[in-house]
């Protein structure tokens, strides 16, 4: 028996579409332990949302497994409910908008027969319990994402998810998301899988990051070594890639290269195309796992340890 909370295993997605199908996840194995946060990085497409969908059990595997606390996660909804709480991106799109918010934030209670105190969750999240009788359009968008917040945590679920919580929300606003993403977990000891593009708030939330590209997680590890000494040339042009603090608003620029068509079955190195190390070997020869205490990667020629 693991002692992890969650056990992703080489977990394959497809999706068909004209011309062929798009391997959205395409052996992605990860741990989170209890009471961490693992951080699931990686430019656009490279499977974060359908890796977050397949935990939930919204999306079926086409190979592979994903166990929650020893559980295969398929399950009814409201068995879902109790074992995994989700925050969308966009909090005015995840609420209804012909609901109160007290009662999105009690949604997950009604699925699973149980009654409880809104006014109670919206005090944990920071939000005054006067709220409850609002409705999405008459809250700020920081506030929509408490309830989201709240919505999530009502049921104390072991894991959360979190897919760009504060990516739809003014700068002045997400550390404030941030702080209280920290708090909920202290007070909770839940676990975090935080999904970003923002490798600021990446770096201030997360105890490991997984690094995503084209459908793999790529390296993973302790949050400050991936980020002072990145071994995959995929996380090291991430970083370079990112942006200042100054020009926190725009998204980092992915690094230079050819993109691979995401329908393309790969042999070698899915990164080669646009790795400035590739030699051969990475075109033709799958780079397996290595690993280096509580880091791994998939590199034949790895960034040289600093
Ligand atoms: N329902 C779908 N049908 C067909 N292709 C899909 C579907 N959902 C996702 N994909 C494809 O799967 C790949 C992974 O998509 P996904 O949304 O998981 O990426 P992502 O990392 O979340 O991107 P982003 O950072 O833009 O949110 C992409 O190539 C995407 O086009
Ligand atoms: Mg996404």
């Amino acid at each position: 028996m693991s002692s992890e909370l969650l056990e992703i295993s080489d977990v394959q997605v497809e999706f068909n579409v004209a011309g062929g199908a798009i391997r959205a996840l395409d052996g992605v194995t990860l741990q989170v332990n209890p009471g961490e946060t693992l951080a699931v990085v990686g430019e656009s497409g490279c499977g974060k949302t359908t890796l977050a969908r397949a935990v939930l059990g919204l999306q079926s595997l086409s190979g592979g497994s994903i166990t929650l606390t020893g559980e295969k996660i398929h399950g009814t909804p409201r068995r879902m409910a109790e074992r995994v709480g989700m925050v969308w991106q966009d909090p005015y799109a995840s609420l209804n908008p012909k609901w109160k918010v007290g009662r999105s934030v009690m949604e997950p209670m009604r699925l699973v027969g149980k009654s409880g105190d809104a006014g109670k969750i919206f005090e944990e999240v920071g939000l005054d319990p006067r709220f409850v009788d609002r409705y999405p359009h008459q809250l700020s968008g920081g506030q929509r994402q408490r309830v989201a917040i709240g919505r999530a945590l009502a049921l104390k679920p072991p894991l959360v998810i979190c897919d760009e919580p504060t990516a739809a929300l003014d700068l002045s606003i997400r550390a404030q998301i941030l702080n209280l993403l920290k708090d909920v977990q202290k007070a909770n000891g839940c676990s975090f899988l935080y999904i970003s593009h923002d490798l600021t708030t990446v770096r201030f939330l997360a105890d490991r990051v997984a690094v995503m590209y084209m459908g793999r997680v790529v390296e993973e590890g302790p949050t400050e070594e991936i980020f002072t000494n990145p071994r995959h040339p995929y996380t090291a042009a991430l970083l370079e890639s990112a942006p200042s603090l100054e020009k926190l608003m725009h998204l980092p620029e992915p690094p230079v290269g050819e993109v691979p068509d995401p329908k393309t079955r790969f042999v070698g190195c899915r990164f080669a195309s646009r790795c400035p190390h590739a030699q051969d070997l990475c075109l033709n020869t799958d780079p397996g796992r290595t690993t280096e205490a509580a880091r791994a990667y998939f590199c034949h020629f790895p960034v040289k340890s600093s």
